[in-house]
Protein backbone atom coordinates (compact mmCIF):
# COMPACT_ATOMS: atom_id res chain seq x y z
CA UNK A 1 0.00 0.00 0.00
CA UNK A 2 1.16 3.16 -0.97
CA UNK A 3 1.15 6.37 1.44
CA UNK A 4 -0.33 10.03 0.09
CA UNK A 5 -0.35 13.15 2.44
CA UNK A 6 -3.73 14.57 2.66
CA UNK A 7 -3.27 18.28 3.46
CA UNK A 8 -2.39 22.27 1.56
CA UNK A 9 0.18 22.89 3.41
CA UNK A 10 3.61 22.99 1.83
CA UNK A 11 5.19 23.08 4.93
CA UNK A 12 3.94 20.00 6.09
CA UNK A 13 4.49 18.48 2.69
CA UNK A 14 8.39 18.81 2.80
CA UNK A 15 8.92 17.92 6.45
CA UNK A 16 6.85 14.18 5.41
CA UNK A 17 9.01 14.06 2.35
CA UNK A 18 12.45 13.92 4.30
CA UNK A 19 11.33 10.00 5.48
CA UNK A 20 10.84 8.51 1.81
CA UNK A 21 7.54 7.32 2.39
CA UNK A 22 5.24 9.07 0.79
CA UNK A 23 4.49 8.81 -2.65
CA UNK A 24 1.55 11.67 -3.14
CA UNK A 25 -0.57 14.19 -2.35
CA UNK A 26 -4.24 14.92 -1.72
CA UNK A 27 -5.99 17.96 -1.48
CA UNK A 28 -9.64 19.75 -1.35
CA UNK A 29 -10.67 22.86 -0.54
CA UNK A 30 -11.44 22.63 3.18
CA UNK A 31 -7.49 21.92 3.53
CA UNK A 32 -6.89 24.71 1.35
CA UNK A 33 -8.73 27.21 3.33
CA UNK A 34 -6.98 26.27 6.31
CA UNK A 35 -3.95 27.81 4.19
CA UNK A 36 -5.35 31.35 4.49
CA UNK A 37 -5.52 32.58 0.79
CA UNK A 38 -3.06 30.70 -1.08
CA UNK A 39 -2.78 30.54 -4.88
CA UNK A 40 -4.35 26.84 -5.38
CA UNK A 41 -2.13 26.90 -8.57
CA UNK A 42 0.86 27.72 -7.07
CA UNK A 43 0.41 26.10 -3.86
CA UNK A 44 -0.27 22.83 -6.04
CA UNK A 45 2.91 23.51 -8.25
CA UNK A 46 4.64 24.27 -4.72
CA UNK A 47 3.88 20.69 -3.94
CA UNK A 48 4.45 18.99 -7.13
CA UNK A 49 7.99 20.27 -7.16
CA UNK A 50 8.63 18.24 -3.68
CA UNK A 51 6.80 15.07 -4.16
CA UNK A 52 7.15 12.94 -7.49
CA UNK A 53 3.55 11.75 -7.55
CA UNK A 54 0.45 12.19 -8.00
CA UNK A 55 -0.90 15.38 -6.57
CA UNK A 56 -4.93 15.33 -6.34
CA UNK A 57 -6.42 18.13 -7.13
CA UNK A 58 -9.99 19.55 -6.88
CA UNK A 59 -12.33 20.68 -8.92
CA UNK A 60 -15.49 23.11 -7.96
CA UNK A 61 -17.94 23.35 -10.57
CA UNK A 62 -21.37 21.90 -10.49
CA UNK A 63 -22.53 20.83 -13.91
CA UNK A 64 -20.84 18.18 -16.51
CA UNK A 65 -19.55 20.70 -19.01
CA UNK A 66 -17.86 23.38 -16.43
CA UNK A 67 -16.30 20.56 -14.52
CA UNK A 68 -14.21 19.38 -17.50
CA UNK A 69 -13.07 22.49 -18.50
CA UNK A 70 -11.94 23.14 -14.98
CA UNK A 71 -10.70 19.93 -14.82
CA UNK A 72 -8.61 20.69 -18.02
CA UNK A 73 -7.35 23.74 -16.40
CA UNK A 74 -6.00 21.66 -13.15
CA UNK A 75 -4.34 19.26 -15.01
CA UNK A 76 -2.83 22.08 -17.05
CA UNK A 77 -1.03 23.08 -14.11
CA UNK A 78 1.42 20.40 -13.73
CA UNK A 79 1.54 16.87 -15.36
CA UNK A 80 1.76 15.09 -12.13
CA UNK A 81 -1.52 16.38 -11.31
CA UNK A 82 -4.68 14.03 -10.72
CA UNK A 83 -8.36 16.10 -11.12
CA UNK A 84 -10.30 14.98 -7.87
CA UNK A 85 -14.18 15.25 -8.85
CA UNK A 86 -16.92 14.37 -6.18
CA UNK A 87 -19.64 11.80 -8.05
CA UNK A 88 -22.66 12.78 -8.76
CA UNK A 89 -24.84 12.76 -11.88
CA UNK A 90 -23.12 15.21 -13.34
CA UNK A 91 -19.86 14.33 -12.02
CA UNK A 92 -19.81 10.60 -13.39
CA UNK A 93 -20.77 12.30 -16.85
CA UNK A 94 -17.41 14.53 -16.57
CA UNK A 95 -15.55 11.65 -14.89
CA UNK A 96 -16.11 10.18 -18.09
CA UNK A 97 -15.45 12.58 -20.37
CA UNK A 98 -12.28 13.64 -18.76
CA UNK A 99 -10.65 10.32 -18.81
CA UNK A 100 -11.68 9.85 -22.03
CA UNK A 101 -9.29 12.78 -23.21
CA UNK A 102 -6.68 11.43 -20.89
CA UNK A 103 -7.32 13.41 -17.62
CA UNK A 104 -6.57 11.26 -14.53
CA UNK A 105 -9.46 11.31 -12.07
CA UNK A 106 -9.73 10.66 -8.38
CA UNK A 107 -13.40 10.34 -7.78
CA UNK A 108 -14.15 11.94 -4.13
CA UNK A 109 -16.51 11.65 -1.78
CA UNK A 110 -17.43 7.70 -2.46
CA UNK A 111 -19.67 6.41 0.17
CA UNK A 112 -21.01 3.14 -1.33
CA UNK A 113 -19.69 0.53 -3.21
CA UNK A 114 -22.26 1.48 -6.45
CA UNK A 115 -20.62 5.03 -6.08
CA UNK A 116 -16.90 3.29 -6.64
CA UNK A 117 -17.89 0.63 -9.25
CA UNK A 118 -19.44 3.58 -11.34
CA UNK A 119 -16.40 5.76 -10.70
CA UNK A 120 -14.11 2.62 -12.09
CA UNK A 121 -16.22 1.96 -15.35
CA UNK A 122 -16.25 5.48 -16.19
CA UNK A 123 -12.82 5.32 -16.44
CA UNK A 124 -11.68 7.45 -13.01
CA UNK A 125 -7.73 6.34 -12.14
CA UNK A 126 -7.90 6.62 -8.52
CA UNK A 127 -12.08 6.19 -6.19
CA UNK A 128 -11.66 7.77 -2.91
CA UNK A 129 -13.69 5.93 -0.13
CA UNK A 130 -14.27 8.41 3.35
CA UNK A 131 -13.78 5.76 5.78
CA UNK A 132 -13.96 8.81 8.67
CA UNK A 133 -17.09 10.19 7.99
CA UNK A 134 -19.18 6.91 7.23
CA UNK A 135 -17.63 5.79 10.81
CA UNK A 136 -19.02 8.99 11.96
CA UNK A 137 -22.87 8.28 10.87
CA UNK A 138 -22.34 4.47 12.26
CA UNK A 139 -21.43 2.90 9.43
CA UNK A 140 -17.91 0.49 9.13
CA UNK A 141 -16.09 2.47 6.55
CA UNK A 142 -13.28 0.19 6.13
CA UNK A 143 -15.41 -2.83 5.43
CA UNK A 144 -16.64 -0.63 2.35
CA UNK A 145 -12.97 -0.08 0.99
CA UNK A 146 -12.58 -4.15 1.99
CA UNK A 147 -15.14 -4.57 -0.64
CA UNK A 148 -14.26 -1.69 -3.39
CA UNK A 149 -10.88 -3.87 -3.30
CA UNK A 150 -12.16 -7.20 -3.84
CA UNK A 151 -15.48 -5.90 -7.09
CA UNK A 152 -12.70 -4.08 -8.45
CA UNK A 153 -10.39 -7.27 -8.48
CA UNK A 154 -13.19 -9.85 -9.18
CA UNK A 155 -14.13 -7.92 -12.55
CA UNK A 156 -10.45 -7.24 -13.23
CA UNK A 157 -10.75 -2.94 -12.88
CA UNK A 158 -7.93 -0.89 -13.16
CA UNK A 159 -8.81 2.05 -10.64
CA UNK A 160 -6.88 2.09 -7.61
CA UNK A 161 -8.63 2.51 -4.19
CA UNK A 162 -7.45 5.48 -2.23
CA UNK A 163 -8.73 5.17 1.29
CA UNK A 164 -9.59 8.67 2.25
CA UNK A 165 -10.99 10.76 5.55
CA UNK A 166 -8.49 8.50 7.94
CA UNK A 167 -8.20 9.78 11.07
CA UNK A 168 -5.95 7.37 13.42
CA UNK A 169 -3.39 4.89 13.06
CA UNK A 170 -5.17 1.77 13.17
CA UNK A 171 -7.29 3.35 10.58
CA UNK A 172 -3.74 3.31 8.66
CA UNK A 173 -3.43 -0.36 10.04
CA UNK A 174 -7.06 -1.76 8.87
CA UNK A 175 -6.83 0.11 4.65
CA UNK A 176 -3.70 -2.30 4.22
CA UNK A 177 -5.30 -5.32 5.76
CA UNK A 178 -8.18 -4.25 3.90
CA UNK A 179 -6.25 -4.33 0.25
CA UNK A 180 -6.63 -0.82 -0.27
CA UNK A 181 -4.04 0.23 -2.94
CA UNK A 182 -3.71 3.76 -1.14
CA UNK A 183 -3.96 5.50 1.74
CA UNK A 184 -4.34 8.99 2.27
CA UNK A 185 -3.47 10.25 5.81
CA UNK A 186 -3.30 13.60 7.36
CA UNK A 187 -0.35 15.04 8.60
CA UNK A 188 -0.41 14.20 12.38
CA UNK A 189 -0.75 10.59 11.83
CA UNK A 190 2.82 9.76 10.52
CA UNK A 191 4.39 10.95 13.73
CA UNK A 192 2.00 8.21 15.32
CA UNK A 193 2.59 5.56 12.84
CA UNK A 194 5.84 5.77 13.87
CA UNK A 195 6.07 5.85 17.43
CA UNK A 196 5.94 2.89 20.10
CA UNK A 197 6.54 3.22 23.97
CA UNK A 198 8.72 0.15 23.66
CA UNK A 199 10.65 1.60 21.00
CA UNK A 200 11.35 4.47 22.94
CA UNK A 201 12.07 2.41 26.05
CA UNK A 202 14.55 0.25 24.33
CA UNK A 203 16.53 3.21 22.89
CA UNK A 204 17.28 4.24 25.98
CA UNK A 205 18.16 0.74 27.57
CA UNK A 206 20.67 0.48 24.48
CA UNK A 207 22.23 3.70 25.50
CA UNK A 208 22.24 3.23 29.20
CA UNK A 209 24.31 -0.20 28.32
CA UNK A 210 26.46 1.16 25.62
CA UNK A 211 27.53 3.23 28.23
CA UNK A 212 28.31 0.65 30.65
CA UNK A 213 30.25 -0.84 27.74
CA UNK A 214 32.43 2.14 27.11
CA UNK A 215 31.04 2.77 23.81
CA UNK A 216 29.28 6.21 24.88
O1 LIG B 1 -9.14 12.86 2.17
C1 LIG B 1 -10.37 13.39 2.59
C2 LIG B 1 -10.21 14.08 3.89
O2 LIG B 1 -9.52 15.29 3.75
C3 LIG B 1 -11.47 14.24 4.63
O3 LIG B 1 -11.17 14.02 5.93
O4 LIG B 1 -11.49 14.02 8.33
O5 LIG B 1 -12.67 15.75 6.92
O6 LIG B 1 -13.39 13.36 6.88
P1 LIG B 1 -12.25 14.32 7.08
Amino acid sequence: MQLFLDTASIADVRAAARYGVISGVTTNPSLLAKEGGVSYRERVQEIASVIDGPISAECVSRKADDLVLEARELASWHPNVVVKIPIDEEGLEAIHRCSSEGIRINTTLIFSVNQALLAALAGATFVSPFVGRLDDVGEDGMEMVRQCVAVFESYGLSARVLAASLRHPLHVTAAALAGAHIATIPPTLLPQMMKHPLTDVGIQRFLDDARKAGIL
